[in-house]
């Protein structure tokens, strides 16, 4: 029998207890021995819950049992989660987790520790919630080399851009829902901004590409910028605004990733990824595109992930899984406004302007458009010199399109 605990009883804490307890027999079946909770650890009481005798409130209590073979730590962040993480793997036992911002910052090092113990530590629920994304890069796609992956990432700002476009809800209302829902970070602040599809992008960037990235190296803009006259401009372009997560290679030895609202054309399967659900595309050599699609946030779908990387981690108790990448050279990420693409503009400025800047360009506007403002796609153009040629106009919204 193996014994587990659980760190952190929120939404995927409380979601991991409930999908072994509900799946036990099929959990037994496919990890070949039962599997059983022995601690949930939070700081909190939970008087009248199921699970309430398995609370415990102190570390120490779960890295001194030599029984728990496996910690799940899905408590978010990089303190607590950081440190309990190392205490689990010196102590022996292999670690699961969800927590993209600790794999996104630390994973390299945590590897490194649980490779030197002969242990696991699985990260499958820290990208695209439930949808399996990790193991086929580091399994089924390995014949290939990978050179660019990019896809929407983050449940809760597709949600609220769904939102706006199919019911035309505002902002505040559709990210209330969102936190309803449970979709949403502790603090919301880290979906908006781009912050959270950063993480996770970086972690796909490092597992394409073998190489460690920085998160703090990567650009995020967020969705703050995306108005409703945004999204009317962009069905009138025959697109839908996604926020996407893209990382590539840029050379032999470069690679670059970045997060940003995209138009996303109606003929990209992407752009039928609405809701909470996420859609990722990985691209290989040998295979080209494949989409990932599923449900990328929520109680169940990220349980569901975490489960199977128990199932994994109790199957692979005296070996390791391969999952890792290497320090990047110096000069290995590169500026991502380098990129090229087309690019839509919605600007205060004249005709005049646009003519000379960018020649004849595809204009678009809508009944009750601001009168103001010229909104149009160009050609396609690096950021440094899109940058350049609408230095001199008035700039509300400068998003890459997706074709
Ligand atoms: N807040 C995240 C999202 C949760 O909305 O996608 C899943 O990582």
């Amino acid at each position: 029998m193996a014994k587990i605990a659980i760190c952190g009883y929120g939404v995927v804490g409380s979601g991991v207890a409930e999908v072994m307890a509900e799946n036990a027999d099929s959990i037994a079946r496919n990890a070949a021995e039962q599997v059983s909770v022995k601690y949930i650890l939070d700081r909190r009481d939970f008087p009248d819950d199921p699970y309430e005798d398995l609370i415990v409130h102190d570390f120490s209590q779960i890295e001194n049992d030599p029984e728990v073979s496996i910690v799940v730590e899905v408590m978010g962040g990089v303190g607590a989660a950081y440190e309990f993480t190392k205490r689990a793997l010196m102590a022996g036992k292999s670690v699961v987790t969800s927590n993209k911002e600790l794999v996104a910052a630390h994973g390299h090092e945590l590897i490194a520790i649980a490779k030197k113990k002969n242990l696991n530590y699985l990260f499958e629920a820290s990208v695209g919630g439930g949808i399996p994304i990790i193991r086929p890069i580091t399994q089924c796609l390995t014949a290939n080399k990978l050179d660019e992956v990019y896809g929407i990432l983050n449940g809760t700002t597709n949600y609220i851009l769904t939102e706006m476009r199919q019911n035309d809800a505002s902002f505040e209302d559709a990210l209330r829902q969102d936190q309803e829902n449970g979709f949403a970070e502790a603090d919301p602040t880290a979906d908006i901004d781009g912050i959270d599809a950063a993480r996770k992008i970086c972690i796909l960037s490092d597992l394409c590409f073998g190489k460690h990235m920085n998160p703090e190296d990567i650009k995020a803009e967020g969705i703050r910028g995306v108005t409703s006259a945004d999204v009317e401009y962009a069905k009138r372009l025959g697109c839908k605004i996604k926020l996407l997560g893209r990382g590539l290679r840029t050379g032999h030895e470069t690679a670059t990733a970045y997060v940003s609202p995209h138009l996303v054309s109606n003929s990209s399967l992407l752009s039928n990824v609405d809701g909470v659900m996420n859609g990722i595309v990985v691209h290989g050599n040998a295979l080209g595109d494949t989409m990932f699609y599923g449900a990328g946030a929520g109680k169940r779908p990220t349980a569901s992930a975490v489960v199977a990387d128990v199932i994994d981690a109790v199957k692979h108790t005296h070996a390791r899984k391969y999952l890792d990448w290497d320090d990047a050279p110096d000069g290995y990420f590169t500026d991502s406004a380098y990129v090229p693409s087309r690019w839509y503009v919605r600007a205060n400025t004249s005709l005049q302007q646009i003519g000379w800047a960018f020649g004849k360009v595809n204009f678009v506007t809508y009944t009750g458009a601001a009168e103001d403002e010229y909104a149009f796609a160009t050609e396609v153009y690096d950021e440094i010199s899109l940058r350049k040629l609408t230095g001199g106009m008035n700039l509300r919204s400068l998003f890459r399109i997706l074709d």
